[in-house]
């Protein structure tokens, strides 16, 4: 058995500063530093080939940098850091920064995925190794996590969130702000959080990244806010602003976010940095009148950071001088980034051990961890006729599809600057697990990108000369011929990992290239088929839906996703993982999410009137979906404390009050399994209108077959009120509310609430 990755434990190596004392050393540094020096902290230096600009050692050494990102060099971490300790006027140290999204070293699964296993400890543990393996090797401070609601599959950054639902997105939150920074700021081993993009970066028109967002305020506050506020209040370090324009306010220009909210509403005191190049886009977007313009409406609005731009330290200080700036407004900024450098203990530990890393990374609970993470996020989408889980018997397989043996679909999008893919990928996984069979392998036609990305320059992967159609086909038929003479096949199918993620939305979520062909021609055969999906989205998938007898959504399960997979498919691991977003039947049905508003015409009922001509409106598979290799019965839900609600109401709370939920879960199957069990709610009428239903509880359970668990929600004013457009503030009505507990976000277990003055 691995050992626990847990912070819980842990102990400061350094003592720990007190407020006063950390605010004490900030303010000897505030007090002798120049204003270039000051601008200096203000401002991120990018260390990459593409970033135009002074070379990174000069600026360093005149104290002009605060912070490097898109480095990842343990020996050029000291060596700069060097300068900046020894050579630099006022002796700063560096924070040195970069994305490390879902693993540094030991990849998990991104971080859809993760949220697919309803189990907020596996986001945790992740990301407490993730953490470890990045300060290991120098870095600081990583960009994540993600906290953008994404309802519209078509956006390609939703593969780096937690999906469509604001309770499951605020769970995920502050455990991954837990794993990455520990249990205090600065503790050892541990990297400072960014919570990004704030805000409503996922709601882009269209799905198309970067572009305008218009979103009320009823839904920021009740939907897109709250992994953000959860954010805050784990103690994250630092916020990121998003790039694009929030109801006609660029989110790195925008006051409302960065001060009304995020400082007075919820006393956020640490330091924001602007998306990269953000503060110089604000001219780009028709915000800001130049340069000038731009660095002073960023930091009048909150951004303490410029992350690339080179705005902040052409612009700060002429700005104060020439009188238009007040030199409090960047005393403030620097303070808050200062604080956390003395927080992380930097001024005392400034340099990194170089040997380090090659131990951290060899450590084998990393891989367990990756590989258990991996299981748990895993959905079984379909298992007609019990096809799963297969005999380890098994003699003749075929391993289908382009994915198949990809190192880069298996560990995924967002890989860290630099990182070479080092994956077990599906075919490695099965043939591990069935060392005796035979296991054949085709790839089948690749996957290809119609119009090509700045990013592809980073991955080897897209510089490939792609396949002609003859290649193509010839690889088509020997696909298919490699089917024939299986006994099993598995189809690995779904997306290059560069197919979601920054600047990669997508138009349509059908499965892209010829693999629905392939898939056809291979069902067609007559042989067991198993679907096997590496996708960083939800795909529209209604053919495979019903004609491919099992389908497991693996999502992009990482370094160890060959392993898992393979755990799964052989009855090793039981997946109990559920779908954080619903599965559009086709990508023009996007946005599509379960907490819609009534209508006048609810679906089902007498004056139903079909949304569309050509197609069914729900999703093909809900929020909170997943199959199980035993089964389930949900029963016997309670409302508890029926106090203060007389005559026929039903089980009462008081405004302000609580009240516990209970359900019985029961595992009716052979086979011990993990069931997620849901609360979701409804207000039946109040100050607005809300939605058809919220998720307001979950627990994922392991039961033994036969054995039974009581689970126990607790719904406070936190889960009962809202923000109302009617009030433009935060109620609780005094209103009668419906109950369900079940397995998706269709559950039927169904009891009444009444909330009393
Ligand atoms: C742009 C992306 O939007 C953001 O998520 C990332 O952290 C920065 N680039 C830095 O790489």
């Amino acid at each position: 058995m691995s050992k626990k990755i847990t912070g819980a434990t842990e102990k400061a190596t350094l003592p720990l500063p007190s407020e006063a004392e950390v605010a004490a050393r900030v303010e000897a540094l505030v007090g002798r530093m120049s204003l270039e020096e000051k601008v200096g902290q203000l401002t991120q230096i990018g260390a990459a080939d593409f970033v135009q600009g002074p070379k990174p050692e000069d600026v360093i050494r005149k104290g002009g940098a605060g912070s490097v990102l898109w480095l990842n060099d343990t020996k050029q971490f000291n060596a700069l850091q060097k300068l900046a300790v020894e050579e630099s006027p006022s002796k700063i140290p560096l924070l040195f920064a970069l994305d490390v999204i879902h693993g540094y070293r030991t990849i998990f699964p991104v971080p859809l995925a993760m949220a697919s296993s309803w189990d907020p400890s596996v986001a945790e543990r992740a990301q407490t190794v993730a953490a470890r393996e990045a300060r290991a090797a120098g870095l600081h401070w990583t960009f994540g996590p993600m906290l953008d609601i994404a309802r519209d599959a078509r956006w390609g950054r939703i593969v780096e969130g937690a999906g469509e639902d604001p309770f499951l997105g605020a769970a995920m939150a502050s455990a991954q702000v837990r794993g990455f920074q520990g249990p205090f700021l600065g503790a050892p081993d541990r990297v400072v959080a960014c919570a990004k993009h704030f805000a409503g970066y996922g709601a882009a028109d269209g799905g198309r990244d970067y572009d305008p967002v218009y979103l009320p305020e009823v839904l920021l506050r009740n939907v897109y806010f709250p992994p953000f506020e959860a954010a805050a209040k784990a103690g994250v370090g630092t916020f990121m602003s998003a790039y694009m324009d929030l109801n006609d306010v660029p989110a790195s220009g925008n006051r409302f976010l960065l001060r009304d909210v995020l400082r007075d509403e919820w006393g956020f005191q640490g330091f924001v940095v602007s998306d990269a190049f953000a503060v110089a886009s604000l001219v780009t977007q028709g915000f800001a009148r130049d340069g000038r313009d731009a660095a002073f409406r960023a930091l009048s609005a909150g951004v303490d950071m410029d992350m690339a731009s080179n705005t902040y330290p052409q612009h700060l200080a002429g700005l104060v001088q020439d009188g238009k700036l007040d030199l409090t407004v960047i005393d403030e900024a620097v303070r808050r980034i200062l604080a956390i450098k003395v927080r992380m203990g930097l001024f005392e530990q400034p340099y990194t051990d170089e040997s380090k890393l090659a131990q951290v990374i060899a450590l084998p609970e990393h891989r367990q961890e990756a590989r258990l993470a991996a299981q748990r996020s895993m959905v079984l989408l379909r298992n007609e006729g019990r096809l799963l889980p297969l005999a380890k018997s098994l003699k003749n397989m075929a391993v289908i599809g382009p994915l198949a043996d990809s190192m880069e679909a298996t560990e995924g999008s967002w890989m860290v600057f630099g990182h070479t893919p080092a994956a077990v990928t599906v075919l490695k996984g099965i043939r591990a697990k069935l060392p005796g069979a035979r296991v054949e392998y085709a790839p089948g036609p690749e996957i290809g990108r119609d119009i090509p990305s700045w990013f592809d320059a980073l991955n080897p992967e897209a510089k490939k000369a792609p396949q002609t159609p003859e290649q193509a086909e010839a690889a088509f038929q020997m696909a298919v011929a490699m089917a024939r003479d299986a006994d099993v096949v598995v189809m690995v199918l779904g997306e290059n990992a560069d197919m979601a993620g920054e600047a990669a939305s997508r138009a349509s979520l059908d499965l892209p290239g010829r693999q629905e062909e392939l898939l056809k021609t291979v069902v067609a055969l007559g042989k067991p088929v198993v679907l096997v999906l590496l996708n960083g989205r939800p795909l529209s998938i209604g053919w495979a839906a019903e004609n491919v007898p099992a389908i497991l959504e693996a999502w992009e399960p990482g370094s160890e996703g060959g392993h898992a997979v393979a755990d799964i498919l052989f009855g090793d691991a039981n997946p109990g993982g559920k779908l954080p977003v619903a599965f559009p039947r086709k990508g023009s049905h996007a946005p599509l999410y379960y907490a819609r508003n009534l209508t006048h015409s609810p679906e089902g009922s007498m004056m139903y009137n079909p949304r569309y001509w050509d197609g069914l409106p729900v999703p093909l598979y809900p929020f909170g979906f997943g199959l199980s290799y035993t089964t389930f019965s949900i029963a016997n839900l309670k409302v508890a404390a029926p106090q203060a609600c007389t005559g026929a109401c039903g089980p009462g709370v008081k405004v302000g009050g609580s009240v516990a939920v209970t359900a019985d879960v029961t595992n009716t199957g052979p086979v011990v399994g993990d069931e997620v069990v849901q609360l979701y709610i409804h207000q039946k009428a109040g100050s607005d209108s809300r939605p058809m239903r919220e998720l307001k509880g979950f627990e994922r359970v392991t039961l033994e077959p036969g054995e039974t668990r009581t689970v126990i929600f607790v719904l406070g004013p936190a889960e009962l009120g809202h923000w109302s457009t009617n009030a433009g503030k935060w109620v609780q009505d005094a209103e009668d509310f419906d109950l369900w507990v079940g397995a998706d976000s269709l559950a039927t277990l169904h009891a009444d609430l009444a909330v009393v003055r």
